[in-house]
């Protein structure tokens, strides 16, 4: 497959083949397909309940497809359990985010790291030497993700104090824990402010820019547009288009059936505030 950017050639990193999922008769997941080349920030867009969340928990093992393939680095992966595929690089986020409020914020990170690799139990109550070691080195490695996401002084706080945004800016550090090949972001602005949609924007482009491939679920389309070489868009569970982003946004399937939801949602939201 060619890179149209770089014009190079790359096998794709994740190749998602017919994939369906269905929940008591909905269809939510109708034979979508769809590449994810290596370097690449992916979008994936579409109306509320058009199948995104369902297409990536099915890609990260959070729910088992009913039908299609599944190819991650050129190994068939489908049906792999989370921490399968964490361990051999692909990690996502959720929409609402996941974190123990009762653990500190290092510590977060921490256990989202424990399960790249494990100890038998033996060698974690002996505390064995070289278990220590790999602990102190997830620690420092959590700090250095802290930092880089703007969070750090929190590092020793309960998880449980930090607000909204900040929470959203923790799950983004989890998923740098052990240096993953694909990071898989659903909903990353939902709900954050501008300071921290900035601060997600640049980090979606100093970590790209060293070669991180993302795949990237948002409605806030600007955004979309703005990082994105390709762009998938859903609707009702199936694949209605794919394309680079000045495509997208001038095709009238995609304004008819997501854009011009999304200006209604954008008008409604602006009364709010
Ligand atoms: N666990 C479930 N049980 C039953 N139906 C489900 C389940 N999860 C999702 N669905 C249904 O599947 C469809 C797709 O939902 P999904 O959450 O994937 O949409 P989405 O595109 O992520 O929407 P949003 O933009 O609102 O997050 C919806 O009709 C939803 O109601
Ligand atoms: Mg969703």
């Amino acid at each position: 497959m060619t890179n149209p950017i770089t014009n190079e050639t790359h096998p794709p990193m994740l190749q998602v083949s017919n994939l369906t999922k269905t929940f008591a008769g909905v269809t939510a997941v109708d034979d979508v397909s769809f590449d994810v080349l290596p370097g690449s920030i992916v979008g994936l867009i579409g109306p509320n309940g058009s199948g995104k969340s369902t297409t990536i928990d099915c890609l990260t093992g959070f729910a088992r497809p009913d039908g299609g393939r599944v190819s991650f680095d050129g190994r068939e992966v489908t049906g792999w359990r989370p921490e399968q595929l964490a361990a051999g690089g692909m990690v996502r986020t959720f929409q609402n985010v996941r974190i123990y409020e009762g653990m500190s914020v290092t510590d977060n990170l921490v256990v989202a790291a424990r399960s790249l690799r494990r100890f038998t139990w033996v060698e974690q109550v002996l505390k064995l030497p070289h278990v220590t070691q790999h602990e102190a080195e997830l620690r420092n490695e959590a700090l250095s993700h802290l930092s880089l996401v703007g969070i750090e002084k929190y590092a020793d706080a309960p998880a449980g104090i930090l607000s909204y945004g900040q929470r959203k800016l923790v799950a983004f550090a989890m998923c740098l824990m052990g240096r993953p090949r694909l990071i898989i972001l659903d909903e990353p602005l939902a709900g954050v402010n501008p300071t921290v949609i900035r601060r997600i924007s640049e980090l979606l482009d100093t970590l790209n820019a060293q070669g991180q491939t993302f795949l990237l679920i948002e409605h806030n389309v600007d955004f979309i547009m703005r990082h994105c070489g390709k762009v998938i868009v859903l609707e009702q569970g199936r694949l209605l288009t794919e394309g680079p982003p000045d495509v997208i946004r001038n095709d009238p399937r995609v304004l008819e059936a997501y854009l011009g939801n999304y200006a209604e949602y954008a008008e409604e939201e602006a009364l709010h505030v």
